[in-house]
């Protein structure tokens, strides 16, 4: 492909326009971002397999000898700076301002950037790493298959991504959140759905696993929770 088509490919992403699903789920975080951002800013000291999860991930990573990363769809940043603590490099991206925001003021010499990850702002190749940490569940259908081409396209061959999901089959919506007017789809998926999604763009599976709610903690969860970490390509040899 020559250089002038690489260009126009980028063109197109990034004139790209936002859909009104993505309208919604901007104005949203942005109307809650404070409020989630103080509710769940100990999330993960209650959660020691999400924990592990992150931890494993960071070690794979980093045992490459690479360490850039991306979180996509990061909110108010607690996951990118929990994966920096580990030894990574990572950038986060998100829908919301307003949450990007909240992330560069807490993390003031880490790197956020507005943006959704159906169109990410960055050059092919760019990162060893991927995160999208119950993120993908405001992504429809149709949209995710987008999604795992962009992962595909910024991640080197032999990368790592790691998704964290609510479990289950069908899509719930949120129209209020602690007084706020929001428009919010979640949508709950099986590991294999998002598997074979993944699949379509490259990605071979390296973990997968499911845990019970934890339905009496601090942070109580209606359903069943997944995490999957996928690989681009079929080996490790290239990242
Ligand atoms: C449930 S929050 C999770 C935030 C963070 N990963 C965490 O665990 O704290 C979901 C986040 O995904 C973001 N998001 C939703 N759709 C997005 C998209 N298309 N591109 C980028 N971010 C998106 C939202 O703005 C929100 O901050």
């Amino acid at each position: 492909m020559t250089d002038g088509a690489d260009e126009n490919i980028n063109d197109d992403r990034m004139n790209r326009q936002e859909s009104p699903r993505e309208t919604a789920t901007r104005a949203s975080y942005d109307a809650i971002a404070g409020l989630y951002t103080e509710w769940i800013a100990d999330e993960l000291t209650a959660k020691p397999h999400d924990r592990a999860v992150l931890g494993s991930f960071s070690e794979l990573v980093l045992s490459t000898g690479q360490a850039e990363i991306l979180e996509i769809g990061c909110g108010p940043g607690r996951i990118t700076a929990f994966l920096a603590a580990l030894g990574l490099s990572p950038t986060g991206l998100d829908l919301s301002p307003a949450m990007i925001a909240i992330a560069q003021s807490h993390y003031p010499t880490m790197d956020f950037t507005t943006g959704s990850m159906t169109s990410l702002p960055y050059p092919d190749d760019s990162f060893s790493g991927l995160v999208a940490w119950y993120s993908i569940i405001h992504v429809r259908d149709d949209d995710l298959t987008t999604v795992f081409a962009e992962a595909a396209r910024v991640l080197r061959p032999g990368g790592l991504f790691q998704l964290a999901f609510q479990l289950g089959d069908r899509v719930d919506h949120q129209s209020e959140a602690a007084g706020h007017d929001v428009e919010l789809d979640f949508h709950r998926r099986s590991i294999d759905s998002v598997l074979v999604s993944l699949h379509a763009h490259g990605f071979t599976p390296v973990t997968r696993l499911e845990r019970e709610p934890d339905r009496a903690g601090r942070f109580p969860e209606a359903t069943r929770q997944g995490y999957l970490l996928v690989r681009l390509g079929a080996g490790a040899q290239d990242i």
